[in-house]
């Protein structure tokens, strides 16, 4: 079973002026399994640079990243191992620049066979393209066209399935949805769930989009100017959020189910967050916080495990959870604690 930790993960970009992006400021996360942690927060909170970091496209500037208990990425860190490479694939948001225009469905998934070290006789690797296209959803005769002749759905299917080639453990996913209309988004969370399953598949899955996560992810993780809010089972963190970070999020998601009505009127999120140039002392969410007090000025919360999740907020068990009588929070790992919303996962 694939383990996927990190530990205090930060990367800070030098820009003019010897001044530096507080881009991730200590991320922490474990997971083990086929299981989809989804990144969630606004714009500019750090999710594409995790991502990165996961993806192992860029390095990060203290922490470190453990693949099944091998250290894969850490400040100074030699060279990543191909086989380590391969282990973790990324799909990215547009599937109109990602895929190369010249070449054509079958040759886009025989690619990271034909470029893998060591190689794969021909005909082998036919049969594993016929094999990706039909788990795709594409018919043979589909394999001679180009990128252009397919949909924004098709060319998404195919960016997923040029990342499976080489049977990856752990497969980044960086708001692989955003740029499809609703209808398409359900049918390639429904194939994302269908290959998560038969590839054991580790996913990280970035969205801005609370609907979306709700759908596919098994657990969540928010942050916020590179810092970790709250994270846990996601019917608990999107259900019953305990950081008021969490809980303003979920007021001014537009819809809380893919495909469901917008709510209406929905609540916007106050203000902007600040630069991570210069990140507020103490919680960094205080300025715009409902609930600051002194000690959130001054003091920097440390996660803490509460109802289930971990969660940074100095006032957090000043709030339990409201509970349906008769009803208890379900605990990671029980029923109903981290099971996705499988819905449209025909
Ligand atoms: N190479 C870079 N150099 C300087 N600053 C950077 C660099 N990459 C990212 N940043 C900054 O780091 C912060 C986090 O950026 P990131 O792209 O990770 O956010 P995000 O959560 O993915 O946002 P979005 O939802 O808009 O995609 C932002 O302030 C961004 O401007
Ligand atoms: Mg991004």
């Amino acid at each position: 079973m694939t383990t996927l930790v990190a530990q205090g993960l930060v990367r800070h970009f030098p820009v003019r002026g010897k001044r530096v992006v507080q881009a991730l400021n200590g991320v922490s996360f474990a997971m083990e399994g086929a299981v989809t942690l989804a990144i969630v927060g606004e714009s500019g909170c750090g999710k594409s640079t995790l991502g990165r970091l996961v993806s192992l496209l860029d390095q990060p500037d203290a922490g470190t990243l453990h693949l099944n208990g091998q250290r894969i990425a850490a400040p100074g860190l030699a060279k990543v191992q191909p086989q380590v490479r391969r282990a973790i694939q990324t799909v990215f948001q547009d599937p109109w620049t990602s895929l190369n225009p010249r070449l054509t469905l079958g040759a886009i998934l025989d690619e990271p066979l034909r470029l893998m070290t060591g190689g794969m006789n021909p005909a082998r690797r036919r049969e594993a393209v016929m094999e990706m296209a039909g788990h795709l959803g594409f018919a043979p005769e589909q394999l001679n066209r180009y990128p252009h002749m397919f949909s924004g759905g098709q060319r998404q299917r195919i960016a997923i399935g040029r990342a499976l080639m080489l049977h990856p453990a752990v497969l980044v996913l960086d708001e692989p949805v955003s740029a499809l209309d609703v209808s398409i988004q359900a049918q390639i969370l429904a194939l994302l769930l269908r290959l998560q399953r038969d590839y054991h598949l580790l996913m990280l899955f970035i969205s801005h989009d609370l609907a979306v996560v709700r759908h596919i992810a098994n657990q969540v993780l928010v942050l916020y100017l590179g810092k970790v809010m709250e994270v846990g089972p996601a019917a608990m963190v999107l259900d019953q959020p305990l950081h008021p970070y969490t809980k303003a999020l979920q007021q001014a998601a537009p819809k809380l189910r893919l495909g469901a009505e917008p709510l209406a009127p929905h609540a916007p999120l106050p203000g902007d967050p600040p630069s991570p140039l210069d990140p507020p002392r103490g919680c960094v969410f205080h300025p715009r916080c409902p609930h600051t007090i002194a000690i959130c000025r001054t003091e920097i919360p440390q996660p803490r495990l509460l109802e289930g999740r971990q969660v940074a907020c100095h006032r957090a068990h000043e709030w339990p959870t409201e509970k349906e009588p008769g009803e208890s929070a379900t605990a990671p790992g029980e029923p109903g604690g981290g099971e996705p919303d499988r819905a449209a996962d025909a």
